[in-house]
């Protein structure tokens, strides 16, 4: 027979925000809200970047695609994110990223909370994307979205939130995409355009968002299709062998990263030589660094993400997840009433078979 358990102590109980936990918080808080308050979360984070433990993240790669962890801490508070990204996912029904994460105290290694981050994830990068855009794209009103999956909304509403994004037009290989994604933002106040190829969508553009998802080398766009003037948000080449944009494009772009010794081995720049100059997205932000000096300049935020980004969502959803009671208290942490009885502990919730 399983013995009865006793219940567990205060100290064994970490705040747990569920799948169901993260989608009543959006609701309780908004969605574009939200986007805003991680977008100034993340700024801020970026703000003191000097004061976190940076390294790029640990990936294990397959045939098929990546799992990876991404560590980072403050000096107070620690964090990871342990994330996927699996390109041939759809064909089985299963997503491409799936994400959880946590947070603990450096000082006393304790838990402090564990969260989904699949939806946190597609909030943080767009939220990330737009902070970057905040700070290099021209005056535009209008995006093109090419690769309209699981990240695609997201990152439209969170450009209509911080960069006062009036158009959107949509591309995508399959087109059954395209319409989910137009159906999903209808009525965001968003005008939407379905285009039925990238060179239809990037029409007018001054912004191009790519997020697609395939494990090579693909040219999403090629070199002829970006003009002076246009911000790159480059989003779904993330991996080493797994790029979107025609060398020439980086070429001629001013480019910008997050932290620069990951995106080498993972981002657009992977395409370059090791040594070609880049900026730092927190050099821009503090000061240290100009964005964009010139009407006519191509700028490029090869996105990859970073741990600091999913440090500061966490700590986001823990101040808010606690206030707004969207969490399970999980029985995380053995917490014997003696710190050294941990056996004790064991024996007492029963006897054990003979
Ligand atoms: N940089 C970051 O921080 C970050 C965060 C999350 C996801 N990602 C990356 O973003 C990408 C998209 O993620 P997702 O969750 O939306 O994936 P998803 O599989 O849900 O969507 C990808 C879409 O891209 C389309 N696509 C594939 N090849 C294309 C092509 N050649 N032209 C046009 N469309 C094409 C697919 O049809 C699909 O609709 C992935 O590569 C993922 O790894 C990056």
């Amino acid at each position: 027979m399983i013995p009865a358990r006793n219940a567990p102590g205060p100290r064994a109980l970490v705040p747990f925000v569920s799948v169901a936990d993260m989608m009543r918080l959006v609701h309780h808080i908004g969605l574009r809200p939200m986007i805003r308050a991680l977008a100034d979360r993340i700024e801020d984070d970026f703000r003191r970047w000097e004061k976190f433990d940076k390294s790029p993240r640990v990936p294990a790669h397959s045939a098929e695609g990546v799992v990876e962890l991404m560590p980072t801490t403050d000096g107070t508070t620690y964090g990871f994110k342990f994330v996927n990204g699996h390109p041939g996912n759809a064909r089985d029904g299963l997503q491409t990223v799936t994400a959880f994460g946590m947070l603990a105290d450096m000082a006393t290694g304790y838990p402090v909370l564990l969260s989904e981050m699949t939806l946190l994830t597609a909030l943080r990068t767009a939220a990330m994307s737009a902070l970057a855009a905040r700070w290099l794209a021209p005056p535009t009103t209008t995006m093109a979205i090419i690769g309209t999956g699981a990240q695609s909304e997201f990152q439209a509403l969170a450009f209509a939130e911080i960069c006062g994004l009036a158009e959107v037009r949509l591309s995508d290989i399959d087109p059954g995409a395209v319409a989910k994604c137009a159906r999903n933002l209808a009525g965001t106040g968003l005008r939407v355009i379905p285009c039925a190829s990238p060179e239809e969508a990037i029409l007018g553009a001054g912004i191009i968002t790519t997020v697609t998802a395939d494990k090579r080398r693909a040219t999403i766009l090629s070199d002829n299709m970006v003009g002076p003037g246009v911000h790159l948000n480059a989003v779904g080449g993330d991996c080493p062998g797994k790029t979107e944009l025609a060398p020439g494009i980086l070429q001629r772009a001013a480019i910008f990263t997050e932290f620069t010794p990951q995106t080498r081995i993972e981002g657009e720049i992977q395409q370059l030589a090791p040594d070609h100059p880049v900026t730092e997205l927190w050099q821009v932000i503090t000061g240290r660094a100009p964005g964009r000096t010139a009407p006519a300049q191509i700028t490029l935020f090869d996105s990859v993400g970073f741990a600091i980004e999913d440090f500061a969502a966490l700590a986001y959803v823990r101040d808010e997840a606690l206030k707004a009671g969207t969490f399970t208290p999980l029985d995380l942490v053995a917490d014997p009433d003696d710190p050294r009885d941990l056996y004790g502990m064991l024996m007492r919730s029963g006897p054990l078979p003979a």
